[in-house]
C-alpha cells in the first residue's frame, strides 16, 4: 500500500483512542506481509498501568489473525485529536515490533504535514530480540 494511504488509515483510526486521562489520541496503521492492513488506537485505563498503545493495539490484533510477517507502519497522534508534531512509537511499542520485525523494516511518522520516515533498526538499535534468546517455534 502507498505510505500515503497508511498513514490515512492512521489518522483515521485516532478518532477510535479511548485516551480520557492524557488527551493524546493515537492511531497506528499496520501492513502485513500479504497487504492486510491492521489499524489501532490507544486505550487507556483509570488504573493507568494497564493502558496499551496504538502500535500495540494493531500489532496484537494482526498476530491473533495468524499473522508473523510485516510490510509497514504508520503512526499518527496529538493532544485533543490534533496533529502537531511527531509521535514515534514509545520503547515498549518498539520491543513488540523487533519481535516481528527485523531493522530495515519501515516506520512512517506524520504531523500532519510532513512525512517522516524511519526504521526500526534506527529506533531501536543494539536490539534484544528472537534470535538472542532461540526462538524454538514460529
Ligand atoms: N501512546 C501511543 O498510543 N503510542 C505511542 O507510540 C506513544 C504513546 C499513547 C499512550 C497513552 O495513551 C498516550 O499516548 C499518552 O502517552
Amino acid at each position: 500500500m502507498d505510505k500515503n494511504d497508511l498513514i490515512a488509515l492512521a489518522v483515521n483510526a485516532m478518532q477510535t483512542a479511548y485516551a480520557p486521562y492524557s488527551g493524546f489520541t493515537v492511531g497506528a496503521a499496520l501492513e502485513t506481509a500479504d497487504g492486510t492492513v491492521y489499524t489501532g488506537c490507544n486505550i487507556e485505563n483509570a488504573s493507568f498501568t494497564p493502558t496499551v498503545c496504538a502500535e500495540r493495539v494493531a500489532f496484537f490484533q494482526a498476530v491473533r489473525d495468524g499473522h508473523r510477517a510485516f510490510r509497514q507502519l504508520a503512526v499518527a497522534g496529538g493532544k485533543g485529536g490534533l496533529l502537531t508534531s511527531f509521535t514515534p512509537p514509545c520503547g515498549v511499542c518498539r520491543q513488540v515490533m523487533r519481535e516481528f520485525c527485523t531493522d530495515d523494516f519501515p516506520v512512517y511518522l506524520y504531523d500532519g504535514e510532513t512525512i517522516r520516515e524511519t526504521t526500526l533498526g534506527a529506533l531501536l538499535p543494539l536490539s534484544f530480540g528472537p534470535d538472542n534468546v532461540g526462538k524454538q517455534e514460529d
